[in-house]
């Protein structure tokens, strides 16, 4: 009796190591996706000066990222099918290490282009794989609580960005603001090493064995792993896989809409244009010079980590759909006050207090961005897909993602010329009410059901609201 209970123990820890070692690795795929979405900024001035570059080139250099993710996400739903997760963020670590010294070292602005091109790749592999290997490594329970941790690592990621290049901007040493990014991609090389491969695709593919194997080494009790095993064995009954599934199967097609929904939201928030609008508003509020404009990117920074830690603590007990609605709403109230606030101040009350206000909103709707849609949105589109299409299904979410975070980036200046920059908000205000109904009408509660269940229920044609019952 003594012995057993010892046994367990000692089961149990090594369990929770394991799962420790699968955040932290996957952890560091969200946090070189932080990096680069937030390095650019702060570097672009200094590539400008050294490379003598013109508008559309500045645009090109941010904007080849972007279109690189785009790319490697459609084509890691390939790659991950075929090779598995493991081998995909192996390929991701390597582009990330590869596109960082190149950019880096670049003598001229085609080697940069093609530099960012492979980082973009290596961001578009990463947020594919990283919140998918998650879901399937990690129990109901705590699904929700891990994949938000990835996020909140991508907000890190942004943080220290930001820092970053505020500190290496004193000299104006952007190669050295872009190389620093390759150390936690080594990193993210070394720790892949030691990951398992998801037991979910390893039965996909027919090693059942090996997949009972890493079942049994995540679970507590072998009883818990082999009923998991079994729940994964009944969903890969399905015949088709991917696109022939896609094309035959409505409720399949059902699953793929809503993550490509959920994507378009996210991204349709306007989150990054807050994030990248938010210096001018600290501006008006009195942060003047580069000091405080650095202090300002900060506490953006800053906000959006710790409003994920609201997430992580909340989805997997409050639920996803509860905090998606609150999220959304919250963020409709502070764009709509954020436009009032704008409009006062161009249209000529200069008091202190409406740029403090402004401020206020500022940090009000990254934090009700990042306490919500940040992550819920990941999290739900890794959970709903059915196992045979779930590549197909989450390469057409995540290129949603990079596709739409595009048209946000290239629309942005045009709407504020056609519409000024209060009524711009304003329309981002106007989409947020409207995700408040799509939420209501159309986004499933997956807090504590298992994948298969979730994939049950789809299959059985229930409504997509209710396929988490
Ligand atoms: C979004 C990114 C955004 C980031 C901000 C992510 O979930 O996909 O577009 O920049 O959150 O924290």
């Amino acid at each position: 009796m003594e012995q057993n209970s010892v046994t367990h123990d000692e089961r149990v820890k090594k369990a929770k190591l394991m799962k420790v070692f699968i955040a932290f690795a996957a952890g560091m795929a969200g946090l070189l996706f932080g990096l680069d979405i937030g390095v650019i900024s702060g570097a672009l001035p200094f590539i400008t000066t050294h490379f003598d570059l013109s508008s559309r080139l500045q645009e090109w250099v941010v904007s080849t990222m972007m279109l690189g993710a785009a790319l490697g996400a459609i084509s890691t739903g390939w790659i991950s099918f075929k090779l598995g997760r493991k081998k995909s963020l192996m390929a991701g670590a390597t582009l990330f290490v590869l596109g960082s010294l190149g950019s880096a070292c670049a003598p001229n602005v085609i080697v940069l282009l093609v530099s960012r091109v492979l980082l973009g790749f290596a961001v578009g592999i990463a947020s594919y794989v990283a919140p998918l290997y998650l879901s399937e490594m990690s129990e109901k329970e705590d699904r929700g609580k891990l994949i938000s941790m990835y996020q909140m690592m991508v907000t890190i990621g942004i943080l220290v960005a930001f820092i970053s290049d505020t500190i290496f901007s004193y000299g104006g040493h952007w190669r050295l603001m872009l190389g620093v990014i390759s150390i936690p991609a080594l990193l993210l090389m070394i720790s892949v090493f030691g990951l398992p491969d998801s037991p979910r695709w390893l039965a996909s593919k027919g090693m059942i064995s090996k997949a009972k194997d890493i079942l049994r080494m995540l679970s507590t009790t072998d009883e818990k792993a082999d009923n998991e095993l079994s729940e994964i064995n009944e969903s890969l009954k399905v015949k088709q896989e991917g696109w022939g599934l896609f094309k035959a199967n409505k409720n399949v097609r059902r699953a793929v809409y809503l993550g490509m929904l959920l994507q378009a939201m996210q991204q349709f928030t306007g989150m990054n244009v807050i994030l990248y609008y938010a210096p001018q508003i600290f501006k008006h509020a009195g942060f003047a010079n580069t000091e405080q404009q650095m202090i300002a990117t900060v506490i953006c920074g800053a906000t959006n980590v710790l409003a994920t830690l609201i997430a992580m603590k909340t989805v997997d007990k409050s639920g996803r759909k509860p905090i998606l609605k609150i999220g959304f709403a919250g963020i409709a109230l502070g764009t709509f006050l954020l436009g009032v606030c704008l409009y006062m101040i161009n249209a000529g009350f200069d008091a202190l207090w409406i740029s403090i206000v402004a401020v206020i909103m500022t940090l009000f709707t990254i934090a009700s961005f990042a306490m919500s849609a940040g992550p819920v949105v990941w999290i739900l589109c890794s959970e709903i897909q059915p196992l045979k299409s779930r590549d197909f299904g989450v390469a057409c979410s995540t290129t949603t993602n990079w596709g739409c975070n595009m048209i946000i980036g290239a629309t942005f200046l045009t709407l504020i010329n056609h519409f000024g920059i209060a009524a711009t908000f304003w329309i981002y205000t106007t989409l947020n009410i409207l995700f408040v109904v799509l939420t209501i009408l159309f986004i499933p509660e997956t807090k504590g059901v298992s994948l298969e269940k979730i994939e049950q229920n789809l299959m059985a044609g229930k409504k997509l609201k209710d396929i988490g019952e």
